[in-house]
């Protein structure tokens, strides 16, 4: 048999970054090969088991992690207590700088609160920053946000005239999608920023924050471009779900949609001010 040289360390790098992996989840590197973290008998004894992907030793189990873990139920629980006190957008933004609940935030470089004007007629969710929103601190910047602020300005409309935000405002690692238990735990943020944002029309981006926040299991294509009340609790917002812009990246034929969509904003948007086209 004739056995292949195991990878140089750029092409392993290589590998990661095309599997998609694109950010360290720990603080410190953890030295894999050494005794005490892989839990194997003496160095001397211990046999090199090779991954057949990558030819490195296969990977050890994680660490226990460091960090008191919060029940889910108990975390949702938290988060709703603490939101309950937030009068305002700073405060929200000060309890969730605190908060200990959800464990994307320990992997996340930094909380993606929001961006654009808080006294906004119009506000926009997304599902959870990626890449470029980790590293800015700011909801949409990334390709997609480029696509978002097109469409904004095709109806008059941009980030002095919007307010940005997302269901997760911490990044899920790798952009993997977040689980029903992180969504749960992050609702009761995203649900008083709406209200203390009172915004006329909600604008729900793709399916995760759509059926999250207007509370359907439709998929997008079903329930984009329906206006349905958003209840606050005090008060009822005109809400309607179109695509998100990374799907309309993937997927150009649906721009045609989505331009009715934003067209049905414009014109919900003057109903709303009591102008007429
Ligand atoms: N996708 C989202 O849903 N939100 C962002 O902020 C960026 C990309």
């Amino acid at each position: 048999m004739i056995l292949e040289p195991a990878p140089t360390v750029a092409q392993l790098l290589a590998f990661y970054l095309e599997a998609g992996v694109d950010c360290a989840v720990m603080d410190e590197p953890v030295d894999r090969l050494l005794d005490e973290d892989i839990g194997l008998p003496a160095r001397a004894e211990a046999a090199p088991t090779r991954s057949p992907l990558t030819g490195m030793p296969a990977a050890a189990p994680r660490p226990a992690p460091t960090k008191t873990e919060v029940a889910p139920d108990v975390a949702v629980a938290a988060a709703r207590d603490a939101v309950r006190t937030a009068p305002t957008l700073e405060a929200l933004r000060a309890i969730m700088e605190t908060f200990e609940g959800c464990a994307l935030k320990g992997t996340a470089t930094r909380l993606v609160f929001a961006d654009g004007n808080p006294t906004a007629r119009v506000m926009l969710v997304g599902e959870a920053p990626g890449r470029d929103e980790d590293i800015e601190g700011l909801p949409f910047v990334g390709r997609s946000g480029k696509l978002l602020d097109l469409m904004l300005k095709a109806i008059g409309l941009d980030r002095t005239t919007v307010y940005i935000a997302n269901v997760i405002p911490w990044r899920p690692p790798g952009n993997r999608t977040p689980t029903p238990q992180e969504t749960q735990i992050c609702l009761p943020f995203i649900q008083r920023q709406i209200e203390l944002v009172d915004p006329d029309i909600l604008v729900t981006l793709g399916n995760p924050s759509t059926q999250t926040l207007l509370q359907t299991r439709d998929g997008i294509m079903k329930s984009r471009g329906r206006w349905v009340d958003y209840d606050t609790g005090t008060r009822k917002i005109c809400a309607v779900a179109t695509f998100h812009p990374a799907y309309l990246l993937r997927s150009p034929s649906y721009k045609r949609m989505a331009w009715i969509d934003f067209r049905s904003i414009a014109v919900a948007l003057e109903a709303a001010s009591g102008k007429t086209t």
